[in-house]
């Protein structure tokens, strides 16, 4: 029979249950979600777990990383369900704060991240959200206090700004990024995918496919801009609107211009109907 795990839904009650853990000398590891858990988040939990003595999972809808005409009210809210997954995993705190927990009335400081949340790709389409998911990560680390945090690299974006702002602001936590699940056809697990119509579902793989065949050229030697052409292609004929589709350094997330500036990396987003999915590749 799992063992539900202590829920914390105020700060003093996170403090007092994490005191506990580090009286008995355990390292944490900490995941922080928006709730809707799938088999992704189910790897975070699990690199988690290999990575610290005891696991926190923050269950949190941040409403400062959506913008008034994006999905806050309608993102997927699947508490019972995300409890059950997290009670089979052995998870020991779920961190679920309400808003006034962690926005209380007169909340006035923001952190504003540079460097990669400003690369020109989620940032040029979403301008509110790094600065959302920064501050509230900044609080949550130093909630939670973990030694290690993990985050997927399906959001390779926010991984590069998280692991970025741990560093500039001395935050004692070392980030880990975990390779992103896929369904058997290769979508990339996402919350969102719920928002899908049979057939947005059916042609949403064209994104790893057309990612998958630029990473293969340019690996094979072929110039970036033609083989990022075909992968545009091949996006735009499946009837997909695209937002970006372009390749990065992996670690800096600057422009290249030729496999030789170093790690690669394509990142896509695009729009299925209302959906909008990202999704990225290493080449
Ligand atoms: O990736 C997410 O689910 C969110 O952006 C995060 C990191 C939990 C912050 O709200």
């Amino acid at each position: 029979m799992p063992r539900s795990p202590l829920i914390a839904r105020t700060v003093p009650a996170l403090r007092r249950a994490i005191d506990n853990l580090r009286k008995k000398k355990a390292t944490i590891a900490l995941v922080p979600t928006m709730g809707a858990l799938h088999d992704g988040h189910v790897s975070l939990v699990r690199l988690a777990k290999r990575r610290a003595s005891r696991v926190v999972v923050s269950i949190f809808i941040n409403p400062t990383q959506f913008a008034p005409t994006e999905d806050f009210g309608a993102y997927p809210r699947t508490w019972k369900a995300d409890i059950a997954k997290l009670a089979a995993e052995d998870v020991d705190i779920v961190w679920h704060p309400g808003v006034e927990a962690m926005y209380p009335d007169g909340f006035a400081t923001r952190i504003v991240p540079e460097g990669p949340a400003v690369a020109g790709l989620e940032d040029r389409f979403r301008p509110h959200f790094f600065g959302g998911v920064a501050t509230v990560v900044g609080k949550l680390f130093t909630q939670c206090r973990p030694d290690v945090a993990i985050f997927g690299e399906k959001d390779f974006q926010q991984l590069r700004v998280v692991t970025r702002m741990a560093r500039d602001l001395d935050l004692g936590v070392k980030i880990i990024g975990s390779r992103t699940v896929r369904e058997r056809d290769g979508l990339a697990m996402s919350s969102r995918n719920v928002y899908l119509s049979p057939e947005e579902r059916r042609i949403a793989p064209t994104l790893y496919r057309a990612m998958r065949e630029c990473a293969a050229r340019i690996r094979a030697g072929d110039a970036v801009a033609p083989a990022m052409a075909g992968g545009v292609g091949m996006i735009e004929a499946a009837g997909i609107a695209l937002d970006y589709f372009e390749v990065r350094h992996a670690e800096t997330l600057a422009p290249i211009t030729s496999r030789q500036d170093g790690p690669l990396r394509i990142l896509v987003a695009a729009r299925l109907g209302t959906t909008r999915l990202i999704d990225n590749v290493a080449v």
